[in-house]
């Protein structure tokens, strides 16, 4: 039996332009999610998850060809994770050569699923990493970021960029801007999370983006804007001077609003963390709805935000500078 976790992350910068080859900077934080993984004599795979939202629920797979699952899965969460577990658990018996292997898996989640924390990628990289050990196969950092990006490609039919799957593997603050993914150094980081309870539909936000900046060259130059605010970012980051961190989390929030991809509870927490006395919040991941991540050294932001009305979580988090690895 091999436990494997994996961290979640928030963007700091670039969500959305990324998937047209601007740069992102993604940071992973200390909220993980776990798989647990034991072979199992025959080729079935038995899921049994467990997030912050959702009761616990145990699904069995017929045999390693992806069949329908024999018991009755009504909510799309958790179709979601176990199609990722599944895509998982596919890349670990290719890079085992154990295409037969069945497992027994328990997830355990700190992140919410689909709220642009990155619960997705955390869990394929964690299941990866637990699968392939349990196979015998030791799989580099590289390896678990390539083939996790892999699995997010098949299960969200090609539309991923690499920056989850590579932030979650390697941990740390990152840096994605293609195929190109690198760590970068980083001073501590004290975010705030806010939650609204919702999840954005990523590949309906994608595609809006998408369209608007098809049809209009202000969304084309706001997608070109937010690779260059990124690029300040990035200075700023290097030069850990946080009141310009804060400064550009604004402006990337604001033209994520211009993207059509922010929502009234996002915008209102966002405020509400500004008006405490944050050095600046954006919404984080697809958006949609989901959460925010505020940047703030003082408990004022998370207070705050925990008596607005429309917010169901808040959480403290710092970055988080290991990535995989097996508990
Ligand atoms: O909501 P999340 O954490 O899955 O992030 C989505 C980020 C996008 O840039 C909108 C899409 C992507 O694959 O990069």
């Amino acid at each position: 039996m091999v436990t494997a976790s994996a961290p979640g992350k928030v963007y700091l910068f670039g969500e959305h332009a990324v998937v047209y080859g601007e740069p992102a900077v993604p940071c992973a934080i200390d909220r993980r999610a776990r798989v647990t993984v034991e072979r199992r004599a025959d080729d079935h795979l038995r899921v049994h998850a467990e997030d912050l939202s959702l009761d616990g629920f145990t699904v069995e797979y017929g045999g390693t060809t992806g069949s329908d699952p024999d018991v009755d899965v009504s909510q799309s969460l958790v179709e979601a994770a176990t199609g990722y577990v599944d895509a998982a658990v596919e890349q670990a018996r290719d890079a085992a050569g154990a295409p037969d292997a069945g497992f027994d898996i328990t997830i355990e989640s700190e992140i919410p699923l689909g709220a642009g924390l990155g619960s997705s990628a955390a869990v394929t990289a964690a299941g990866i990493y637990a699968a392939a050990e349990e196979l015998g196969a030791d799989l580099s950092t590289d390896e678990v970021a390539e083939r996790a990006y892999s699995a997010e490609l098949a299960v969200q039919e090609g539309n991923a960029s690499r920056a989850d799957t590579f932030c979650s593997a390697t941990g740390g603050a990152v840096r994605v801007e293609g195929d190109d993914c690198r760590s970068l150094d980083a001073p501590e980081l004290p975010f705030v999370v806010g939650f609204d309870g919702g999840a954005g539909d990523t590949g309906a936000l994608v595609s809006g983006v998408r369209e608007l900046k098809n049809s209009y060259d202000f969304a084309a130059d706001t997608v070109a804007a937010v690779g260059d605010l990124v690029r300040n970012g990035e200075d700023a980051l290097a030069a850990g001077d946080l009141a310009e961190l804060g400064e550009l989390m604004d402006f990337n929030h604001g033209l994520l609003s211009a993207l059509g991809v922010s929502s009234r509870s996002l915008d209102a927490m966002v405020w509400a963390a500004r008006d405490a006395g944050a050095l600046g919040a954006k919404l984080t991941g697809a958006g949609g709805g989901g959460c925010v991540v505020a940047l703030d050294e003082t408990e004022e932001t998370e207070t705050a935000l925990r008596y607005l009305p429309g917010c169901e979580e808040t959480f403290q988090a710092e970055l988080a500078t290991e990535g995989v690895r097996v508990e």
